[in-house]
């Protein structure tokens, strides 16, 4: 195993399952030592870090709400303090709140908005303080393909994805000087409880429009986030990395 991450910090929100624990896992089989974020009110990161020690590596929970700016700083500075320095930043964490358009409430719009972006917000300017100073980072921002493309039923959930774009390019822009990178991913649909969760037919209906013919694996989208935190990445900044099986091109 390519062990290119050794002695880097990395902090991966909402990890305590689906993407987020894969990226977690891959990270840390690589050598990171990570920070495995999880809100006060869901999941504990338990079965991460047991998958991050298995990987050959290390972890421990940081627990915030990411829309909570306040507790997202002391979350950095819990980290900052302990580790003595931030790497990696994968935004990760998000929430789906579908409806159409005309009778969407306006708390699931507030609340969609909150997590998916006033998060990754809130997560990059705490994480870019410390990774100026050391003249180092590779953020990663998890949006979707729906992001790219618009979805019927998901305004909120779409905006947020499409607004984390605007945001990846804008942070790679101002921090290019500092050597600092920040890439979007945009994955299609990938196989995690939300996904394995839905009827037969829209599996079947979300079938023809992949080409590849198949939904992706959480593993996958680990993989590719791991080349983006890694060293042969280092001249890829502000980009949008489509990982759908061909429905978006
Ligand atoms: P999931 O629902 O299994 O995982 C989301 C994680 O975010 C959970 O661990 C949850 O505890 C955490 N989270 C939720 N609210 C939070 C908050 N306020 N603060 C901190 N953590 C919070 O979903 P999944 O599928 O693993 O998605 C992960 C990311 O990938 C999300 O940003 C999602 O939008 C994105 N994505 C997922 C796709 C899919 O097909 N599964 C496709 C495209 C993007």
């Amino acid at each position: 195993m390519n062990k290119d991450l050794v002695g880097q910090i990395a902090v991966v929100t909402g990890a305590a399952r689906g993407i987020g624990q894969a990226i977690a896992v891959a990270l840390a089989s690589r050598g990171a030592k990570i920070f495995a974020n999880t809100p006060v009110t869901q999941l504990s990161c338990t079965e991460t870090i047991q998958a991050c020690r298995n990987a050959g590596g290390d972890a421990e929970e940081i627990v915030f709400d990411v829309s909570d700016s306040a507790a997202v700083d002391g979350g950095f500075e819990a980290i900052a303090a302990k580790a003595g320095k931030i790497d990696i930043l994968v935004n990760n964490a998000g929430i789906s709140r579908d409806g159409l358009l005309i009778r969407f409430k306006d708390e699931d719009w507030k609340r969609t908005l909150a997590v998916n972006l006033d998060g990754a917000f809130y997560c990059v300017r705490a994480a870019s303080k410390v990774m100026i100073k050391a003249r180092y980072g590779r953020i990663v921002n998890i949006a979707s393909v729906v992001g790219q493309m618009g979805n019927a039923g998901q305004v909120a959930y779409v905006s947020s994805k499409s607004a984390l774009i605007g945001l990846t390019k804008t942070v790679a822009r101002e921090l290019a000087s500092r050597n600092i990178t920040a890439n979007a991913i945009a994955p299609g649909f990938i196989e995690t409880d939300m996904t394995l969760a839905l009827d037969e037919k829209v599996r079947a209906e979300h079938m023809k429009g992949i080409p590849l013919g198949r939904y992706g694996q959480a593993a996958e989208v680990a993989s590719l986030v791991s080349f983006l935190v890694g060293p042969d990445s280092a001249y890829i900044t502000g980009q949008v990395v489509g990982i759908n099986g061909g429905m978006y091109m």
